[in-house]
């Protein structure tokens, strides 16, 4: 049988690198192989845990809770060809921006290291000692903001640090004024209870992994698209290696996020197959909370939430693109690239 119980320090543990992670200075987590292979920071205990917990979870006939590609719908803004059209004029400011405001917002992910979580074992019925739901506040979260905003007092950077240097070494030195990320975008039902069967808090720290989930999983789609601008053959055309350098150092973090989003997919996946205990002194399925909640939250994000953001995205680049001296002839191409 496998080890289903994991000190902290065990899912903290490290591959031995060949190699660390550093471009120019800049020391940033994980390491390479022998083989110059890119290996995840953190990831020798806690992959073991995550592959052995999710084997129990199946045995108990439950699975990881399902996210699929589905989830990565919704409007865009800019798509791929504005993004390459844009950078091809000479319109730099709204990539360098994206890189700006992803750095940022993935370094707010360090909060996961410095909150603190309710138990989740004081609503649920069976013990979950032997389940990654055990092991939340054990390590499990605090890795997790660890890997996004890094570990600034020993001068290792996180996923924040890696698209400032992915950004810079294109670009140079504030190539740009430094820009803060736009405010989220409120969900209309944010503060409505809809988990009222149990404590707040408890509602609280389930909506926060989901919200979680689908914030790691539909990040993938901006990835992927910045990953696939660097590696344009016929951008950066002074700069073509550094340029490929930046995307493999976008690769690089989405290999991290592969670990984030099956984590929270098997903390949500354990909890369906759990007997959570009602205020009134009942109990009701794990799942029909989590379905409960998931359903909405994926017309939000997958169709409301993408419109508004990418209607902000236009007015926001329809600006940058009007200070250029061609704004208008670049704004009327850039129109008929959309779709
Ligand atoms: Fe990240
Ligand atoms: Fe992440």
């Amino acid at each position: 049988m496998d080890k289903l119980i994991y000190a902290e320090s065990e899912l903290y543990s490290e591959h031995t690198y060949d190699c660390l992670h550093q471009i120019e200075s800049v020391r940033m987590h994980g390491g390479f192989d022998a083989q110059g292979t890119y290996i995840p920071p953190r990831s020798k205990g806690r992959r073991a845990a995550i592959e052995a917990w999710t084997k129990a979870l199946k045995s108990r006939g439950g699975d990881l809770f399902d996210a699929n590609a589905s989830l990565l719908s919704g409007a865009r803004m800019p798509n791929h060809r504005q993004a390459v059209f844009l950078i091809a004029q000479g319109v730099d400011q709204p990539f360098w921006n994206s890189l700006t405001i992803t750095g940022k917002i993935e370094g707010r992910g360090r909060v996961l290291a410095e909150m603190a979580f309710p138990d989740l074992q004081e609503i649920i019925e069976e013990d979950i000692s032997e389940m990654a739901l055990g092991h939340l506040n054990n390590g499990l979260l605090a890795i997790h903001g660890i890997d996004e905003g890094g570990e600034p007092d020993k001068g290792i950077g996180g996923h924040d640090v890696m698209w400032f240097v992915a950004r810079d070494i294109v670009f140079g030195d504030q190539a740009h004024p430094d820009v803060e990320p736009p405010e989220a975008i409120a969900r209309p039902e944010a503060g409505r209870r809809l988990m009222p069967e149990i404590e707040p808090q408890y509602e609280g720290m389930l909506s926060f992994l989901m919200n979680l989930l689908m914030i790691e999983f539909r990040a993938e789609i901006g990835f992927e698209a910045t990953q696939k601008t660097f590696r344009d053959q016929a951008l950066f055309l002074d700069r073509r290696e550094v340029a490929e350098t930046a995307a493999a150092l976008i690769g690089r973090i989405r290999l991290d996020e592969e670990i984030h989003v099956e984590s929270l997919r098997l903390y949500l996946g354990e909890f369906r197959e759990l007997t959570v205990q009602t205020i009134d002194g009942g109990s009701l399925p794990g799942s029909e909370l989590i379905d409960r909640f998931w359903q909405g939250l994926v017309i939000w994000a997958t169709q409301e939430q993408p419109l508004i953001a990418a209607e902000n995205q236009y007015k926001s680049l329809k600006s940058m693109i009007l200070e250029h001296e061609q704004g208008e002839k670049i704004l009327q191409q850039f129109d008929q690239l959309a779709g």
